[in-house]
């Protein structure tokens, strides 16, 4: 799965107009609408068919491995510090509109550009109730599996992002989803949570935390598994001439 993450963007560079995330294949037609596509760049309205076409969760391995802090989190019912969390690139058309309204304006949401040196990006996660996903250039971003793997209740912020697994997860019991538009209203949102919701959001997401869980070799229900089953759900849905 990093993989083919990897092998698309290995392909973006090579043919920058060919092979671009939910364009892939496209050079081909035939392919482009015969094949199952497994995408990162899960986008809609670029061309990522949801009934054919498998969305993948995007994983970030430092050292090809994930952060030793984030494979054990506290226990569910530490406090945690902060309403929510975001840091990182202002790219994309979301996150400017999120920097412009929070960076700096509230204590509770701490939002960042990048981090000040000597702050952990991780240690945030871990303190944190909410972690805002804005898309950034691609619609997928790999905080949201860090979200998951952190017990942190991830905020999904995105304009026609198919998210992984949607077939087989409910994602609004383990996530929040606001709209771009509502970005002013971010705070009001999550403070209106009650906190039964959060805490039932919190064990839904630890109840779904193994089908994120990449092992090696490949366990029943982990990653690698979903991956596939959401592969063989697409067989029935492909006609092939
Ligand atoms: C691929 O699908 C598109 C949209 O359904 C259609 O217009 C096009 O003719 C198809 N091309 C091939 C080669 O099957
Ligand atoms: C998704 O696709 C639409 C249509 O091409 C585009 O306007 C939008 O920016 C894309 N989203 C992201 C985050 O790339």
């Amino acid at each position: 799965m990093i993989f083919l993450c990897s092998f698309i963007f290995l392909f973006t560079r090579t043919f920058p107009k060919t092979f671009q995330g939910p364009h892939a294949s496209k050079g081909n037609l035939n392919l482009y609408n015969s094949s199952i596509r497994v995408l990162c760049n899960a986008n809609s309205s670029e061309g990522f068919d949801p009934q054919k076409d498998v969305s993948l969760p995007e994983i970030n391995l430092r050292n090809g491995k994930m952060p030793a802090n984030l494979l054990s989190p506290p226990p569910l019912s530490s406090p945690r510090l902060h309403l929510a969390f975001f840091a990182g690139g202002v790219h994309g058309p979301i996150r400017p509109i999120l920097l412009n309204q929070w960076k700096g304006q509230d204590p509770d949401l701490q939002v960042h550009d990048y981090l000040p040196k000597g702050l952990d990006y991780y240690s945030f996660m871990l303190a944190s109730k909410y972690c805002l996903c804005p898309s950034g250039y691609e619609v997928a971003s790999p905080r949201i599996v860090e979200a998951v793997y952190s017990e942190c209740v991830p905020v999904i912020i995105s304009d026609h992002y198919v998210l992984p697994f949607s077939d087989v997860l409910r994602w609004e019991a383990f996530s929040i989803q606001v709209k771009v538009s509502e970005i002013g209203e971010l705070k009001r949102i999550l403070t209106s949570v009650p906190e039964k919701e959060y805490l039932r959001l919190k064990e839904n997401l630890r109840a779904v935390r193994r089908h994120f869980v990449l092992n090696q070799p490949a366990e029943r229900f982990d990653v690698f598994h979903m991956i596939l089953h959401s592969v063989w759900l697409r067989r029935l849905n492909l006609k092939v001439d």
